[in-house]
Parts: C-alpha cells; sequence; structure tokens
C-alpha cells in the first residue's frame, strides 16, 4: 500500500532540471499515510528530495512518529534516499523502516540505521 502511494506521489515530481522523478510515502505511528515529491528549483540549492517533502508534510501537521518510508525513483531501479534525506529520516526515528521499491512486487527493506550507521541524531544533544 505505501509503495502504491509512493508510485502515485512520483507522478507529481517537479523535475525541470534533471528529469529524475521521485515518490515517497510514509506511514506514522498512528496510522496516517503522507506523500511526498521531488521539487526542483532554478536555484538548484533549493531542491527537496520526495523523502523530505514526505516527512516534512507529516511532521508540519503534528505527525513526529514514523514508522516506515516506501522510496520510488527511477523506472526499473532501486532509489536509496540521498545522505540529507537518510539525516533527515533518523531524526523521527532510529527504527524507521525503508521500503526501496521498484514495484509494488520488487522492493527491499532496511532499518535506517543499516543505511545511516553511527548516526549522529537528537539522542546526541541530550
Ligand atoms: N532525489 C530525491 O528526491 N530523493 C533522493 O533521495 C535522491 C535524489 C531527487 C532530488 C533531485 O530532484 C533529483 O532526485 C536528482 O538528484
Amino acid at each position: 500500500m505505501l509503495i502504491k502511494k509512493a508510485i502515485e506521489a512520483r507522478k507529481f515530481a517537479y523535475t525541470p532540471y534533471s528529469s529524475f522523478n521521485v515518490g515517497a510515502a510514509l506511514l506514522t505511528k498512528s496510522g496516517k499515510v503522507y506523500t511526498g515529491c521531488n521539487i526542483e528549483c532554478a536555484s538548484y540549492g533549493g531542491t527537496n528530495c520526495a523523502e523530505r517533502t514526505a516527512i516534512f508534510k507529516a511532521v508540519s501537521e503534528g505527525e513526529k512518529e514514523i514508522e516506515a518510508i516506501a522510496i520510488v525513483g527511477a523506472e526499473g531501479e532501486y532509489t536509496f534516499p540521498c545522505g540529507i534525506c537518510r539525516q533527515v529520516i533518523v531524526e523521527f526515528g532510529k527504527k524507521i523502516k525503508l521500503i526501496i521499491a521498484k514495484t509494488e512486487e520488487e522492493y527491499k527493506v532496511y532499518d535506517i540505521n543499516e543505511l545511516l550507521p553511527n548516526s549522529f541524531s537528537p539522542d546526541d544533544l541530550k
């Protein structure tokens, strides 16, 4: 279900510069789903990845507890979250599951700790 939502969200990707479309969908602990796509900007640094779009939508609506995030990028390939997105993901849970999908049938599941080991996280500031 999350992968399907990510594939749907990818349709909204705004990518006039890279044409590399990414979709993401996350599930919160409360059972809500938030989706996101990548949104590019003529001043390239203003670009926002799909994962962060979904996370920022959730957090800005009061949902900070995330269980899982599905990510779909290039057709037929696995697209892993960039370093900045990994850091933002770990901000909202060290046990978040990442579902990296080609299709609804073909996917891999990782723990954020596998993709960002020994992370600097909110725990370090306690
Ligand atoms: N992109 C994402 O949306 N998520 C990632 O984790 C990797 C990169 C986007 C950003 C940019 O719009 C395009 O892919 C090419 O870097």
